[in-house]
């Protein structure tokens, strides 16, 4: 089937199949790697784009369900030149090792301060508890975003 919807902001047509999954078309049709490949299971939290503004496991979501939705992926989060105040957060406190759980976990937290500017540890903790680190103990990620939350509020400057 023909769906139509758009990704970071550009309008795109995508024949797909009815079993096709929205991660195989993010990565391979439309080649825009930084969304990972985890689990393939819905419980690892790698896979993760907005639709529509919330986030989903892209690894379990039928590409078919994307028809007439807005997609974002972390290519449309900033860029080299102009990072999301998120991302300048989380190179500031070095909340990433690997990276592998980047992609999703700045996307959930870009979803949350969009309903929640100003959340609480607790509220972080538990925005991000489907999203699997192997790597940190979370604990500068969570101090990342609520830097950036500050930033977005206006209350500091870079
Ligand atoms: S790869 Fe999708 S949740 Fe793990
Ligand atoms: S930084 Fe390696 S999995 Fe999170």
């Amino acid at each position: 089937m023909l769906i139509k919807f758009t990704i970071n902001g550009e309008p795109m047509d995508v024949e797909v199949t009815g079993r096709e999954l929205l991660l195989d078309m993010i990565r391979e049709r439309l080649q825009l790697t930084g969304t990972k490949r985890g689990c393939e299971n819905g419980e690892c939290g790698a896979c993760t784009v907005l639709v529509d503004g919330v986030p989903v496991n892209s690894c379990i979501y039928p590409a078919a369900r994307a028809d007439g939705k807005e997609i974002m992926t972390v290519e449309g989060l900033g860029s080299a030149d102009d990072l999301h105040p998120l991302q300048k957060a989380f190179v500031r406190e070095g909340a990433l090792q690997c990276g592998f759980c980047g992609a999703g976990i700045l996307l959930t937290a870009k979803a949350l301060l969009a309903k929640n500017p100003d959340p609480s540890e607790q509220e972080i903790r538990l925005a991000i508890s489907g999203h699997l680190c192997r790597c940190s103990g979370y604990v500068k990620m969570i101090r990342a975003i609520k830097a950036a939350a500050r930033e977005m509020r206006g209350e500091v400057s870079e």
